[in-house]
């Protein structure tokens, strides 16, 4: 059983890393940001009040955010573990994530911080690439599909997020600063902190990554 956490600014890599961890360790990537824009594309009510805070660079709010966790939590594929991606982002989602998993008998694991200086983050973000349909991404660059605008993995059809705008982004950037990084003392506090360094290939981050959870996690 293991509960890992991925913390990072926008555009550090925490989706690129969770999904590679996911399919090494074979648990699955919880990404908040991801249900949220699939609800929004469903159209649902909470999906769209979601979209109007996303497309404004702004968290949704924790009773949304919370409530929409703790339902995915509680499905089967997440009874031996996940990977979160984006949550929790403030100090009372990591409270009421502790709590929930302490009433199971559960816990987190370990909490991975992707340090990476504001300017990559930008330029990450302006090349980035998302498959429609399992959210894989891509960069124009650094790790471009082998089919122009489609998915490597399942052919899905490639767009860039309407919050990867040049003023959303700084948006997203001063919320992460005001709001996230508190919690990382949180998780620093329980020894459950592991800090990378993210500004490196992706493969290298992952190696990194790999190799600090074997140091900390009982084999
Ligand atoms: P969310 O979807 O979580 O976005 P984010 O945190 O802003 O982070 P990103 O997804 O933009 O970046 P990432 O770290 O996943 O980087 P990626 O791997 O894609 O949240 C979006 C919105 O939803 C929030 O603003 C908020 O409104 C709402 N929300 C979500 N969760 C919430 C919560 N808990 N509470 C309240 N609101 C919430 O990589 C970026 C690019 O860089 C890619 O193109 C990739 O290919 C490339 N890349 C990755 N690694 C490297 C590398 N090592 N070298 C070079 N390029 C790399
Ligand atoms: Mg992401």
């Amino acid at each position: 059983m293991m509960y890992i956490i991925m913390l990072g600014a926008p555009g550090a890599g925490k989706g690129t890393q969770a999904d590679i961890l996911s399919r090494e360790i074979g648990l699955p990537r919880i990404a908040s940001g991801d249900l949220f824009r699939q609800a929004s594309e469903e159209g649902t009510r909470s999906g769209l009040a979601a979209k109007s805070y996303m497309d404004k660079g702004l968290l949704v709010p924790d009773d949304m955010t919370t409530k929409m966790i703790s339902e995915r939590l509680g499905r089967p594929d997440c009874a031996s573990g996940c990977i979160l991606d984006g949550f929790p982002r403030t100090l009372h989602q990591a409270e009421v994530l502790d709590r929930a998993l302490e009433e199971q008998g559960k816990r987190i694991d370990e909490a991975i911080y992707i340090e990476v200086p504001d300017e990559e983050l930008v330029k990450r973000l302006s090349g980035r690439w998302l498959c429609r349909t399992c959210q894989t991404p891509y960069h124009a660059t650094s790790s471009p599909p082998e089919t122009p605008g489609r998915c490597n993995k399942c052919g899905g059809e490639l767009y860039q997020r309407s919050d990867d705008r040049q003023e959303t982004v700084r948006e997203r950037l001063s919320v992460f600063f005001a709001q996230t990084v508190p919690i990382l003392d949180h998780y620093k506090k329980q020894s459950k902190l592991i800090r990378v360094n993210g500004n490196l290939g992706i493969q290298g981050v992952a190696g990194a990554i790999i190799s600090a959870l074997k140091a900390s996690l009982p084999s």
